[in-house]
């Protein structure tokens, strides 16, 4: 750190973001009922070329016609290297109502890719008279995106949250996998004969979570795509939370109670950050810094491991 503080992320709820590709609308009225916190209406990759012109038509027409309550509502526009991105974003600006929160970029690779986006998109809202501005959420799904994900994070004001993108992600590294997200069979260490299955997911998080948390951006992780594996959904989204991340998508409406459990700190999780705080409050009254709480230490840096849980657990009741 240094004298500057870190600046706080948007505080709403960002638990799980449902996915639904903008070709198939008879299910958009699902999404809405579904307990997701944001939905995420597809352009990009679950759209066939074919079809990108009607999806278009599709969402614009949803956004305004279906009641999405008080979720926040995204649209996935497609990347900068296609021919469709510019269409995307002019025929949502000038057509879709001002329900729309948010368009989310994928592949983004640079902070210029943000620039690019925010010029046309301010543009548009200019011509419009658009009285509520678009938010941005990007997806780090590329080697270039990794490589500079601390300037992307920092790449507009816009910008409100970061996702991994596990599948593209692995194909732009190079990895020797077609698994998106969670365990992978050949990414394991040895000891004593046998084996264990160690992250390879983890670095990419941290660094979006580190990147993420430095500019005030809300760091989330992306697909899991084997919606018959609760289990492997759990742990991988478990192990996200335990990173920073503060949700999950689900591409199967299956998956958005499990990562409505996962990224809903605990009862017992919130009873003991407030023990831990009270704690600290008696130490305090006492002169003390420090003291134990159920036999470990505990003090100043414990305050503020424990207000993470009770803000997340208190804006989520709000
Ligand atoms: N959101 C809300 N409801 C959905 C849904 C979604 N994304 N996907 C399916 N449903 C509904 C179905 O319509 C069905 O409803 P019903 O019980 O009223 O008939 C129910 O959930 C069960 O669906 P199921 O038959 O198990 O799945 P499917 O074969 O219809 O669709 C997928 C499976 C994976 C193709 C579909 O979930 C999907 O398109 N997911 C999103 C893909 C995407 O957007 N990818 C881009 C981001 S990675
Ligand atoms: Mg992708």
């Amino acid at each position: 750190m240094s004298f500057r503080v870190q600046p706080a992320a948007p505080a709403r709820p960002n638990r799980c973001q449902l996915f639904g590709p903008g070709s198939r609308p008879a299910i958009f009225e699902k999404m809405a009922a579904s307990a997701a916190d944001v939905i995420n209406l597809d352009l990009e990759d679950s759209v066939a070329p074919d079809d990108k012109n009607a999806a278009r038509q599709n969402i614009i027409q949803a956004i305004g016609d279906v009641d999405w309550g008080s979720k926040t509502l995204s649209v996935r526009i497609n990347g900068l290297d296609t021919p469709y991105w510019y269409r995307d974003v002019v025929e949502l600006l000038e057509n879709a109502s001002d329900r729309l929160d948010q368009i989310m970029i994928p592949k983004v690779g640079c902070a210029s890719d943000l620039y690019a986006v925010d010029a046309l998109v301010t543009a548009v809202e200019r011509a419009k008279g658009r009285r509520k501005p678009i938010k941005f959420e990007v997806i780090i799904e590329t080697a270039a995106g990794i490589a500079h994900v601390e300037e992307i994070a920092a790449g507009s004001p816009r910008l409100e949250a970061m996702s991994l993108g596990a599948a593209d992600f692995a194909a732009s590294m190079g990895m020797q996998t077609t698994g998106i997200g969670g365990t992978q069979e050949d990414y394991y260490m040895i000891r004593e004969g046998q084996k264990y299955w160690p992250d390879p997911w983890h670095w990419a998080q941290a660094a979006i979570v580190a990147a993420c948390r430095t500019h005030g951006v809300l760091p989330v992780d992306g697909p899991f795509g084997d919606f018959s594996d609760d289990d492997g959904f759990i742990a991988q989204a478990k192990r996200s939370a335990t990173l920073g991340m503060v949700g999950k998508w689900a591409i199967h409406p299956k998956q958005v109670a499990l990562a409505n459990q996962v990224f809903t700190p605990s009862e017992a999780a919130v009873t003991e950050a407030r023990e831990i705080l009270a704690a600290m409050e008696e130490a305090k009254a006492s002169g003390a810094g420090a003291t134990v709480y159920k036999g470990r230490l505990v003090d100043i840096a414990s305050i503020k491991q424990a207000e993470v849980i009770v803000r997340q657990a208190e804006m989520l009741q709000a």
